[in-house]
């Protein structure tokens, strides 16, 4: 039986004959979906963050982030998957997390970009109150050659602000 799994709310199955040591990074991003970037490739820098549909303490549905470079295909078979490009709304509109990194100058080549608005937008999704030293935390697993995380963590402050403004 193939392989299935939701991505961005759309079905995916994985072809007859694919490795089942495909990486979900690689199968992304053969098949077009390149805003998850491979930097280590174990796990380290974050680059190929997505998440994956959860469950919380309590059994409630919650979102993680993952690095989908240490991910293989059969442990994602049945889930419900988010990448970056699943955030912006309907018509186009960047997600707060996406605007605040813009805004704050937060990325310069781009290439961990993806990454830390993914880590953003399902920690503040998780814990919208998060203090600075959460923040650090879950920023310690993104790792930005270029930018300077200054910048970055200013954008991790406004986009906390915009998401708790949510309706
Ligand atoms: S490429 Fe996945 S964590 Fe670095
Ligand atoms: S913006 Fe270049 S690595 Fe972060």
């Amino acid at each position: 039986m193939p392989l299935r799994f939701t991505l961005n709310g759309a079905p995916v199955e994985v072809p007859d004959g694919t490795s089942p040591s495909t990486t979900l990074l690689n199968f992304l991003r053969a098949g077009g979906r390149t805003g998850a970037k491979e930097g280590c490739a174990e796990g380290d820098c974050g680059a190929c963050t997505v998440a994956v549909l959860d469950a919380d303490a309590a059994g409630g549905p919650a979102w993680r982030a993952v690095c989908s470079c240490i991910l293989l295909l059969p442990q994602v078979d049945g889930r419900e998957l988010r990448t970056v490009e699943g955030l912006a709304a309907p018509g186009g509109a960047l997600h707060p997390a996406q605007e605040a990194m813009v805004e704050a100058l937060g990325s310069q080549c781009g290439y961990c970009t993806p990454g830390f608005v993914m880590t953003l937008t399902h920690l503040f999704a998780a814990e919208p109150n998060a203090d600075e030293a959460t923040l650090r935390e879950a920023l310690g697993s993104n790792i930005c050659r270029c930018t300077g995380y200054v910048k970055i963590l200013a954008a991790a402050r406004d986009a906390q602000a915009r998401l708790r403004t949510q309706p």
